[in-house]
């Protein structure tokens, strides 16, 4: 598999996971918290899809295109191993969802931080509520949910509380 066709998985993988979970959380009404806001490209798919919850994105450099980049009150600004502590005491169990795509080009090293911020993370989901990450999570209480079509297995995950 090229290094093109990997990308092309993780991208196709990446929208039929968000689709699928805004569909499944659309009844819920906690804010929907996006992981690493980079280029922009999900936040944009995610402030297109979902219009009746708030949004939040967690990032500690911003260098997105000009229409992906969210208005002040929406960003969280910092590491998100602090942030994602300091957003617990902010908002409690309540998040829809969570998109998780902080990770770079080495696989060992995403592991790594995904093992770190998965505590982080799970106390912040409401029950019922939905994460999707591009790398394998380790939750304790949370479960992991098929795959949707179109979607390619280890390109995406989508775990539930
Ligand atoms: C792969 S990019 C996200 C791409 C984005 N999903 C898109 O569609 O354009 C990863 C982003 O996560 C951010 N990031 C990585 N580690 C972080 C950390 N510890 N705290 C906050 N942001 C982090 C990086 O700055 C980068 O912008």
């Amino acid at each position: 598999m090229s290094r093109l066709d990997l990308f092309i998985d993780r991208m196709v993988s990446q929208r039929a996971c968000l689709d699928a979970a805004i569909d499944q959380t659309a009844s819920m009404t906690g804010p929907v918290f996006e992981l690493g806001l980079g280029n922009g490209r999900t936040f944009h798919h995610l402030r297109e899809r979902i219009t009746s919850r708030d949004i939040f994105v967690f990032e500690r450099a911003i260098a997105s295109h000009p229409d992906s980049t969210p208005d002040e009150h929406q960003l969280i600004l910092g590491d998100v191993n602090e942030t994602l502590v300091q957003s617990l005491a902010r908002f409690g169990a309540t998040a829809s969802l969570i998109h998780a795509d902080l990770g770079g080009h080495n696989r060992d090293k995403n592991d790594v931080f995904a093992r770190k911020i998965s505590p982080l993370v799970e106390p912040l989901l409401a029950q019922g509520g939905l994460m999707v990450a591009s790398d394998r999570m380790y939750f304790e209480t949370l479960k992991e949910l098929p795959l949707p079509q179109g979607a390619v297995e280890g390109r995406c995950f989508i775990y539930q509380k």
